[in-house]
């Protein structure tokens, strides 16, 4: 669950007063006219407010100064065990924030996070009550009620808690709520719908006492497992985020090395990108893919600078040592393959040509990886369109030519097909100018990835001149 913890102007107070009367008004409406069941004793009423208590404390730093707990467990284990009135009783009672007490938590704050997740466990109470005893929804001989509702009272408990968090902090803060919404929903709701079966079984065993008469233990064995996943969750975003910022490191190295490059990169990955969407691929792979993109070249940096820089053609043996690259590339990830095994592939082989010629493989068709090929078309087209000291840059309509020219040998030719279709809608990338001016680099790209004619093997991307 989200709580806030920023400061709140007199507008903010308007807001979390009315939550409060509406949070209060819900209880006293649903103790005179809610549903009474099930039938609880006043030890599992302490019990889960304790529960309450610890799981605000166990709490995960997430952006705009909201955090998550395990109360959203807690709340949906409450609500199936409880009538909806004492759920939202045993919430606003046992509601600690981790600020509590603390002299910049000002009352109004804690009001706020006690008063909203008091209400939002109403709301979430009266779905599961709804769909499990008002209309239980059955599939043949099979009651799956509680299935459906536990997923219905999450989903109304996550929908409302965001809802409510996020307009708080856009009074306070003023950045756009639409935005705030739309870009935590997305990844807080699949954390957040993993977490609902765990409360209905967290529920379930509570209510059937496996080890010294009383549920409380399994439930407490349940959390220990939960608060342990947490902790190793936390350290696996660490390490990626150490993982992230040494190939940062890597990239920033090639860039001083040859400063054309991230903006290639760059570009490259704008394109890839887009054809990854255009050729239907999900939004996971999406993002995998524009990451491939911007490392695709990250072996150039074992290159010496009199080849990588060199403003004349290059030699066939020199040529040969930028042949090296892409396998230098799976080299130098080798230490952190274990995370980076989906991007291995366009690294290995965005040089791979449709028609077997390229290097280093020489795969042929669909051999090559998918996301390779994408990769290598828009790796092409952004060197095509950027030139070279001594190979003046094409124009976004001769690029394309050439790409059309040359889907069946070189490229993928669905791929290139898509891509045309992609040219037509005039994205950014289109015109090299264009990108140019809304990046932050400056300079045009050397990185000589341009295919030129569909010749020996070896005319690839960093092709021999
Ligand atoms: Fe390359």
């Amino acid at each position: 669950m989200k709580h806030i913890t920023g400061s709140a102007p007199t507008k903010i107070l308007i807001y979390v007063v009315g939550i409060a009367v509406a949070a209060g008004a819900l209880v006293a409406y649903l103790y005179i006219a809610g549903p009474q069941g099930p039938r609880y004793s006043w030890l599992d009423v302490v019990f889960w407010v304790g529960l309450v208590a610890w799981s605000t404390r166990v709490a995960v730093a997430l952006p705009f100064n909201a955090a998550m707990s395990h109360l959203f467990v807690i709340i949906l284990g409450a609500i199936i065990l409880f009538p909806p009135w004492l759920a939202m009783l045993i919430v606003a009672v046992g509601y600690f924030s981790s600020e509590f007490g603390k002299p910049t938590f000002p009352w109004y704050k804690d009001l706020f996070n006690r008063a909203q997740n008091t209400l939002v466990t109403g709301l979430a109470a009266l779905v599961w009550h709804f769909l499990t005893e008002v209309a239980p929804v059955g599939l043949g001989r099979f009651d799956i009620s509680a299935g459906v509702a536990i997923v219905a009272a999450s989903f109304v408990l996550f929908i409302s808690n965001i809802t409510l968090v996020y307009y708080v902090i856009h009074l306070a803060s003023g950045a756009p709520f639409r935005k705030i919404w739309v870009d935590n929903f997305r990844w807080l709701s699949l954390s957040y719908f993993v977490l609902a079966p765990i409360g209905l079984f967290m529920a379930r065993a509570y209510q059937i006492p496996l080890v010294g008469g009383w549920g409380g233990f399994s439930v407490l064995f349940i959390l220990m497992l939960l608060y342990y996943s947490r902790f190793y969750w936390d350290e696996r975003v660490k390490l990626q985020e150490a993982l992230d910022s040494t190939i940062e490191v890597l990239v920033k190295a090639l860039d001083a090395k040859d400063p054309h490059t991230r903006l290639h990169s760059e570009r490259v990955a704008a394109i890839s990108k887009d054809l990854a969407k255009a050729a239907g691929l999900d939004e996971s792979d999406q993002r995998k893919i524009e990451y491939g993109a911007r490392i695709h070249d990250i072996g150039k940096v074992s290159i010496p600078d009199s080849i990588l820089l060199k403003p004349g053609r290059l030699t066939e043996e020199e040529f040969n040592q930028i042949k090296l690259h892409p396998t230098d590339g799976i080299k130098l990830l080798q230490p952190a393959q274990r995370y980076m095994r989906d991007v291995l592939p366009i690294i290995r082989h965005h040089h791979e040509r449709w028609d077997g010629r390229g290097y280093p493989d020489g795969l042929a068709g669909q051999e090559t990886h998918l996301w390779a090929r994408i990769v290598a078309l828009g790796d092409a087209y952004e060197a095509m369109t950027a030139g070279r000291p001594y190979v003046k840059a094409k124009t976004p309509e001769e690029a394309l030519r050439e790409i059309m020219d040359l889907a069946g040998s070189q490229f993928d030719p669905k791929l290139a097909k898509l891509f045309h279709e992609l040219w037509l809608q005039d994205p950014l990338w289109k015109d090299r100018e264009v990108f140019l001016r809304a990046s932050t680099s400056q300079a045009p790209s050397s990185d000589s990835s341009a295919p030129s004619s569909p010749a020996p093997a070896y005319r690839t991307s960093e092709e021999l001149n």
